[in-house]
């Protein structure tokens, strides 16, 4: 399913409201809910609106029952630019009456194998699963020029298919250390949804949803092509070519 709006500013907005319309409807039922963020420079705006948006909501938010995770961390503390986790805490969940033991961050500035193995046990821990794999309620993710998702860049579609729930990463170009969920829980997820913004972008997007040959082997491309259901919130930039 694709979204396409005019502007980002009317794409989050549509998508914040239907993010706490599933957080006060589902979060209702005492069930715990589990979501995974991505972080980049994109999903801030969405974050922001969210958060802005809840403060004005008159229906009661049951944050206590959602617990939020990251799709991926650079290995840096969360203080730093670069930190996913410092950005969606500083636009969102910062600003949310939510229990700190909801918050599942990845310790960037711990040694990238050991914590990934941390991180994989606490999702276990926390994450209902089927066949070994967790489940989350719904995942967000975003997606590089190059056709990359969460910390799955096209040098490594290994992790597609790791038997590991997250792995220790290097960015390709950078070699910055990561840590990122693999393509099993991403795959398995209740619910996925790609915000993808800006005319950069276009190029991708029409490789990825028009499921192009040479695109196949993108990892944005792997999971959207395994989920007919994947939803796809795009500005009219970065739908130029759709
Ligand atoms: C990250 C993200 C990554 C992101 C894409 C798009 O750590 O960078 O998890 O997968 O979604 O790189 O990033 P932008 O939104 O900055 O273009």
């Amino acid at each position: 399913m694709i979204h396409c709006f005019n502007t980002t500013n009317a794409l989050v907005d549509k998508l914040s409201i239907s993010f706490l319309h599933y957080i006060v409807s589902e979060g209702s039922s005492g069930r715990q809910l589990n979501i995974a963020l991505s972080g980049g420079k994109t999903p801030k705006v969405l974050f922001d609106k969210i958060a802005l948006k809840q403060q004005k909501t008159d229906k009661p938010v049951y944050w206590k029952n959602i617990h939020f995770f990251m799709v991926d961390e650079r290995c840096v503390p969360p203080d730093h630019a670069d930190s996913n986790y410092g950005m969606i805490h500083g636009a969102l969940l910062g600003k949310i009456d939510l229990p700190a033991c909801n918050i599942h961050r990845i310790r960037g500035e711990d040694d990238p194998e050991r914590e990934a193995y941390r991180y994989e046990q606490e999702i276990h821990e926390q994450v209902p699963g089927k066949k070994g794999i967790p489940v989350f309620d719904w995942i967000f993710l975003g997606t590089g020029e190059d056709g990359h998702t969460a910390s799955i860049f096209p040098d490594r579609t290994d992790l597609l298919a790791s038997a590991n729930i997250v792995e220790a990463v290097e960015h390709p170009v950078t070699r910055q250390p990561r840590i990122t969920l693999t393509g099993k829980p991403i795959i398995q997820a209740k619910k996925i949804t790609f915000l993808v913004t800006g005319e950069s972008k276009s190029l991708i997007v029409r490789q990825i949803i028009n499921q192009e040959p040479d695109a196949a082997h993108f990892p944005a491309a792997y999971i959207n092509a395994r989920r007919n259901d994947t939803e796809w919130y795009l500005d009219t930039a970065a739908a130029k070519y759709l």
